[in-house]
């Protein structure tokens, strides 16, 4: 037999995740959700510096991007701040290298500058971004797994700071493209430590099976008896073309907890102080990569960047103590961290749809008993997938609120969807609204200043939306939004 109950207003429907809890308030903004400067001024309509949404939608339209220009000087100083404290009595500080893959763009890259921080980038484009907002060279470093010639090159041109290293085959190109060029190429090697790390867990295994870096563990393929990574310590100190700066490591992403980086740290510090001695070579850098995370829902509860960074340097301290080594300059590479809750997305709402899903009397799929149906609402938004496909790509959940007003109406459980043609088109997977949005609301999405815009596609010849920098009572596009025309013009309509 099915059932219809009405929805009670404040109850959990049991259509929704354990972890989403009801709001007490809906119209109330989770702080750790929102850059600093957003609130909702005497009429209730969400402002950023005093800048109201229906403001922003007048002037730039929506989908939008939203990012505070003082969030995120802030954010970077925080960051940057803390991690130096932690580590000036052991290595003078800490090189932090804003990770450009999250958001870069010309502002940015100067704002980035501006606060001391230095440049992770992982492409000719991007170097073509950073070399265009004039960052000096040295202050920037090359990643990619597989590196082009031409983007070696271009490195060489711009005379990066560093290149990370990702495989043998890559160093000998580099050395031979730099020796060719009767140049010397700063290098470091990334390596895999075998620790991998998501949220609050980390896994520790001998081998990392993923496509980054070279293999601390096991005999490489190359030479027998000697692993990946010390194999490429041993060419690297051979070929006139390379300077050997040190060791790298990135263990994974939107990580909570210090343990991994700090299980990372001791055992490239264990390789370091190996290979310092056998090979008789100094290795003044070590860097621990990015990955710390952020809110993007209100159970995410991430660690300040001070507690990480004072774990972080505990276990730097005692492991060279141990070892009997001076520490390695440290370097790190946030990006999500420094850029994500500075921006958030704000789009209109379109067709509405609400469904009537079945679920056991249980309310636990699986267990025996009669079908009890609850109502899921559907609500479609101008942009989608195109201009965040982090839900669709790794399930991520966000967060949303109706931001061109308040109401009283009950929450309903809703689900905020894209306009493109996949039913897996999601924005925010779960989340209740209000019972009476409705089309021409502006919803806000929080947390969408990493790896959205960044990722954003033309799927359905979807027009990316621009990014709007906010600074001071003032807003003005840092990226603009894509037009009909930049859509068709690649076209060669041949
Ligand atoms: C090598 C490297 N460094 C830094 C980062 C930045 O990570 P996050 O934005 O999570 O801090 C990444 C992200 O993929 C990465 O691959």
């Amino acid at each position: 037999m099915t059932t219809n109950p009405s929805t009670t207003a404040g109850a959990a429907s049991p259509l929704a995740p354990e972890w989403l809890q009801v709001p007490a308030d809906l119209n109330a903004l989770h702080e750790p959700l929102w850059a600093g400067g957003v609130t909702r001024n005497d009429a209730g309509e969400l402002a950023i510096d005093g800048i109201t949404v229906s403001e922003l939608q007048r002037q730039f339209g929506t989908p939008l991007f939203v990012m505070s220009e003082n969030d995120f000087r802030a954010r970077a100083r925080a960051f940057s701040d803390a991690f130096n404290d932690a580590f000036a009595d052991i290595c003078g500080g800490v090189d932090v290298y804003y990770a450009g893959k999250s958001f870069l763009c010309t502002a940015v890259v100067r704002w980035v500058e501006e606060e001391g921080l230095r440049l992770d980038t992982a492409s000719g484009g991007e170097l073509a971004v950073a070399a265009r907002a004039g960052i000096p060279g040295p202050d920037v470093a090359l990643h990619g797994n597989n590196k082009s010639d031409g983007e070696i090159h271009r490195a060489l041109d711009l005379k990066l700071g560093r290149i990370v290293v990702d495989s043998l085959a890559e160093l000998e190109r580099v050395a031979k493209i730099a020796d060719a060029r009767g140049e010397t190429a700063k290098v470091m090697l990334r390596l895999t430590p075998g620790v991998h790390a998501h949220t609050h867990e980390f896994i520790a295994t001998a081998h990392e099976d993923q496509k980054f870096g070279l293999s601390m563990a096991g005999d490489s393929t190359e030479q027998a008896g000697l692993s990946a990574a010390e194999e490429a310590v041993a060419a690297a100190t051979g070929y006139p073309g390379i300077e050997l700066l040190g060791l790298h490591c990135h263990i994974g992403s939107q990580i909570f907890e210090p343990d991994g980086f700090a299980l990372a740290a001791e055992k490239l510090l264990d390789f370091l102080a190996a290979m310092q001695t056998k090979y008789s070579i100094v290795l003044p850098e070590l860097d621990l990569g990015g990955g710390y995370g952020i809110a993007y829902t209100p159970v995410d509860t991430p660690r300040p960047a001070a507690e990480i960074a004072q774990a972080m340097a505990a276990v730097v301290r005692s492991k060279c103590a141990e070892l009997g080594i001076s520490a390695p300059r440290i370097s790190i590479e946030p990006g999500r961290a420094i850029v994500g809750s500075t921006t958030f997305t704000l789009y209109e709402v379109g067709t509405l749809k609400t469904v009537r899903v079945d679920t056991p009397a249980t309310g636990k799929p699986g267990e025996p008993g009669d079908s009890v149906t609850y109502p899921r609402r559907y609500v479609s938004v101008d942009g989608g997938m195109s201009d965040n496909p982090r839900p669709v790509l790794y399930d991520a959940d966000y967060s949303a609120i109706l931001a061109s007003r308040t109401s009283d109406a009950a929450p309903q459980l809703s689900r905020v969807v894209g306009k493109h043609c996949e039913s897996g088109d999601i924005v925010v997977r779960d989340v209740y609204l209000p019972e009476d949005v409705a089309a021409g609301d502006l919803l806000a999405v929080p947390g969408t200043g990493a790896y959205c815009w960044a990722l954003s596609s033309n799927y359905n010849y979807l027009a990316r939306p621009g990014v709007v920098a906010v600074r001071d009572g003032s807003a003005r596009l840092i990226v603009r939004g894509e037009t009909e025309e930049d859509l068709l013009n690649r076209d060669m309509g041949v």
